[in-house]
């Protein structure tokens, strides 16, 4: 082993519930991404990087952020791994398979690394915080160049150099509870729509859930730099930002400061003209009467709110450490109806949590079943190490676990596609991103509640907002025409 891996060892604190629930003893400091050191500026030029993202939004944005570090150092983007002398791979530890694909990409990658020395091959995102990946990358894929965590990806440029000037393997991770930093470059993914980080970590522990072990604790950045964000992103024309966090709801929880919530945020968001404004993830333990209050105003705050149930069973949920109970998912979820009529809700559900019966499983069909989510994202849960969750008894078989996902997608299509079908004939506003992907003779955008509707229209309305007959709802997306403005009326 190496001095730096020596080095690494010191800093590291493995996934431990315990250490990690003693939070909030370290303030947070507010840090500014400074100028990219001169030695370093130009360290990039002519060479190009390749950066793949796994895992959720959190990670696509981090990417930009890294996208944003490398230009700034000289570097340009590129599709070829041949010709790319960083590869990054930027990983999500949610669930195994995201794991495993993520070794298997490693492993692909080497013959590339052994022809081309002076590539330099990396990892960060949530893997890296990981004692065990990063342990198994150590021993079985000792020509990975560079690995780095969620806390340092400002740290960049000085460990680039290190990895450039040194024969071994730079790693640093930061177990640390995290800072935030202002300021960092980014490059966007398009220049119509963009994320928006309101707060980082989280401090919720599910049980099962992997998450604030990877990601820190909770730590909002101030409004005042969140709303300068947005109101530079709407001067350079955005029409949509997606505001980030893995728990939004618990937005502001943490300033000492001032009484300032997620509905605040919203309330003052909303009076920037921008015209679509999204969130995501809400935790249904904190989403309280005065956001619903805010988001039954409308206007830019679209009507879908993804609020992830996991289970329909108050028993499950306890064991989840989740904190509702099935009847108060369910009562919020007819406050929001209620306020918000046109409301499209989804969701995250998980089956085979450890010890999950027959019952319990039929209680979260029932929960879908009385919702009526537009869709939904399931899982089969996957043991994550250092979790709770991990060490309770799990006697549910794999097979049922896979039976019970194929039942539950099963409901959901039915509900989904029922839904679909009553937009039928309706005209509904779409903000048009591109080609669609199976045809460039078709466009594609997406609905206020986020639906995706490829339909017939000139290309001009690339990037603009349509107006759209569905005439051809399906499951999981819509089909329709453009409907020319002046016959036009605003469906949703
Ligand atoms: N912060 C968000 C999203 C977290 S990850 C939230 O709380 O809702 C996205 C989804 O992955 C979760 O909602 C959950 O459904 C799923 N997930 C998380 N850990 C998992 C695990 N160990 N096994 C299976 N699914 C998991
Ligand atoms: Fe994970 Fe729960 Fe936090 Fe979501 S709220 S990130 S599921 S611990
Ligand atoms: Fe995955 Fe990390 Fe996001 S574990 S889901 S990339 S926060």
């Amino acid at each position: 082993m190496t001095q730096k891996v020596k080095d690494w060892e010191r800093y590291f604190v493995p996934p431990d519930l315990k250490a990690a629930k003693k939070r909030g003893k370290q303030d947070v400091e507010v840090l500014q991404f400074g100028e990219i050191p001169e030695d370093m500026r130009r360290i990039g030029e002519g060479k190009y990087y390749l950066i793949r993202t796994y895992g959720c939004q959190m990670n696509v944005h981090d990417s930009e952020t890294i996208a944003g570090i490398l230009e700034m150092m000289g570097y340009r983007p590129t599709e070829s791994e041949e010709q790319a002398s960083v590869i990054l791979l930027n990983t999500c530890a949610i669930r195994e398979n995201a794991e495993d694909k993520v070794f298997g990409e490693i492993g692909r990658l080497k013959p590339l690394k052994m022809e081309n020395p002076d590539l330099v091959l990396g990892m960060c995102g949530c893997m890296s915080q990981e004692e065990g990946v990063v342990n198994r990358i150590l021993r079985q894929h000792p020509y990975v160049d560079l690995i780095f965590g969620t806390h340092n990806i400002h740290r960049l440029p000085f460990l680039l150099k290190e990895s450039l000037f040194s024969k071994e393997m730079v790693v640093e991770v930061w177990s640390k509870e995290g800072d935030i930093v202002e300021n960092l470059p980014k490059v966007r993914e398009d220049g119509l729509k963009a994320w928006v980080n309101i707060m980082y970590g989280c401090d919720k522990f599910c049980t099962y859930c992997i998450v604030p072990y990877t990601r820190g604790k909770e730590r909002s950045r101030r409004p005042e730099d969140v709303l300068a964000e947005i109101r530079e992103l709407a001067r350079k024309g955005y029409q949509e930002v997606t505001l980030l966090g893995q728990n939004v709801n618990a937005y502001g929880k943490d300033f000492k400061d001032r009484h300032y919530t997620f509905a605040h945020l919203m309330d003052d968001v909303r009076k920037i003209g921008i015209p679509r404004v999204r969130f995501t993830t809400s935790h249904p333990r904190d989403f309280d009467d005065h956001l619903i209050e805010v988001l039954a105003k409308g206007g830019n705050l679209v009507e879908h709110i993804h609020l992830p149930v996991q289970s329909g069973s108050s028993e499950i949920l306890k064991m989840m450490a989740r904190k509702y109970t099935r009847e108060q998912y369910l009562e919020l979820v007819r406050k929001i109806k209620a306020a918000i009529p046109n409301v499209s809700l989804t969701t995250d559900i998980i089956v085979g949590f450890p010890g999950e019966t027959d019952e319990q499983f039929e209680e979260t069909l029932s929960l879908v079943r009385e919702v009526e989510f537009d869709s939904a994202f399931t899982f089969i849960y996957s043991p994550r190490e250092g979790t709770p969750a991990a060490k309770m008894k799990d006697d549910v078989p794999m097979e049922v676990k896979k039976e019970r996902l194929m039942r539950l997608n099963q409901l959901q299509d039915e509900i989904s596609r029922r839904k679909n079908e009553a937009l039928r004939g309706q005209v509904v506003e779409v903000l048009v991103e591109g080609e669609s992907k199976k045809d460039p003779n078709v466009l594609s955008g997406r609905t206020r509640t986020n639906k995706l509707v490829n339909f017939t229209g000139p290309k001009h309305l690339i990037g603009r907002f349509a107006h759209v007959r569905i005439d051809e709802p399906k499951t999981h997306t819509l089909k329709g025409v453009w409907v020319e403005e002046a016959y036009s009326q605003v469906g949703m």
